[in-house]
């Protein structure tokens, strides 16, 4: 499959256009950002290892009735994948208190809940990805009714399946954000990517973070911290 023209540039992937109008070829940076990019920086190996973690994830979740983007590994940093239309909303589960949601409510980091929590954001960089209901969503037209029903669904699928195979490799899944895309004919699918850059993922047992947080913090060991993470993972996919 052959890169065509390059389609869209965020801040962590490239996506092109490919020979097939229903495939496109995602690429997968070494670049980070953080606070709606405010803060920007390198971390080397990163676009390696997203592309790899999200790549297994994605397929572990195929295995278990999540429809997603994936279709084929390319390179170390690149993916085909099914174009979608993606709906803009990013899908935010937690299973423990971190973040903006211990920040916007003064709950302690680390605080476990007893049932995971869904939260929308409008994805638009100019407004800074602001919190949204979902009456909002319907008003907005962004998605419509049974579409954030079937979004709500698969999110705390991808959950549950995530948190117990996190669980094994001596990790817990703190809190992760998906997005979601239409195919043509209207099927929602999991899109862009499952990595330590959307998720938090801490060491269960001496709380260590293993994600982005050390780069948005500046806590230091950022790409070790990433292909650790890597390794535990592939010591428990294979
Ligand atoms: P938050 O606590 O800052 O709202 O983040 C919740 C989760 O979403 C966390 O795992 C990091 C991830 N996330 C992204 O993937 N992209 C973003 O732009 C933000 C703000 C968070
Ligand atoms: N990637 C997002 C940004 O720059 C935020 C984040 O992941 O913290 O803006």
């Amino acid at each position: 499959m052959q890169k065509g023209n390059l389609l869209y540039e965020g801040k962590a992937k490239k996506v092109y256009e490919t020979d097939d109008p229903a495939l496109l070829i995602v690429e997968y940076k070494d670049d980070a950002t953080a606070f709606n990019g405010q803060k920007k920086g390198t971390i080397c190996g990163k676009g390696v290892i997203n592309n790899q973690m999200s790549n297994r994830l994605m397929q572990r979740l195929a295995r278990a009735d999540v429809p997603t983007h994936f279709v084929q590994e390319l390179s170390e940093r690149e993916t085909l994948v099914k174009r979608v239309e993606i709906v803009p909303l990013e899908v935010i589960v937690r299973n423990i208190a971190a973040g903006s949601f211990s920040k916007r409510y003064g709950i302690p980091e680390g605080t476990s809940f007893d049932a995971p929590t869904v939260e929308f954001s409008y994805k638009n960089d100019a407004l800074g990805d602001p919190l949204i209901n979902t009456t909002h969503v319907l008003a907005m037209r962004l998605a419509t009714a049974e579409e954030i029903e079937t979004i709500e669904r698969y999110a705390l699928r991808v959950n549950a399946l995530l948190r117990d195979f996190w669980a094994d490799c001596g990790v817990k899944l703190v809190d992760f954000k998906l997005e979601f895309g239409r195919l043509p004919d209207g099927t929602i699918i999991l899109a862009d990517e499952i990595s330590p850059d959307t998720c938090r993922l801490w060491d269960s047992a001496t709380g260590e973070k293993l994600d982005k947080d050390r780069f948005r913090r500046d806590l230091g060991g950022v790409e070790d911290a990433y292909a650790e993470i890597m390794r535990r993972l592939r010591e428990h996919d294979d």
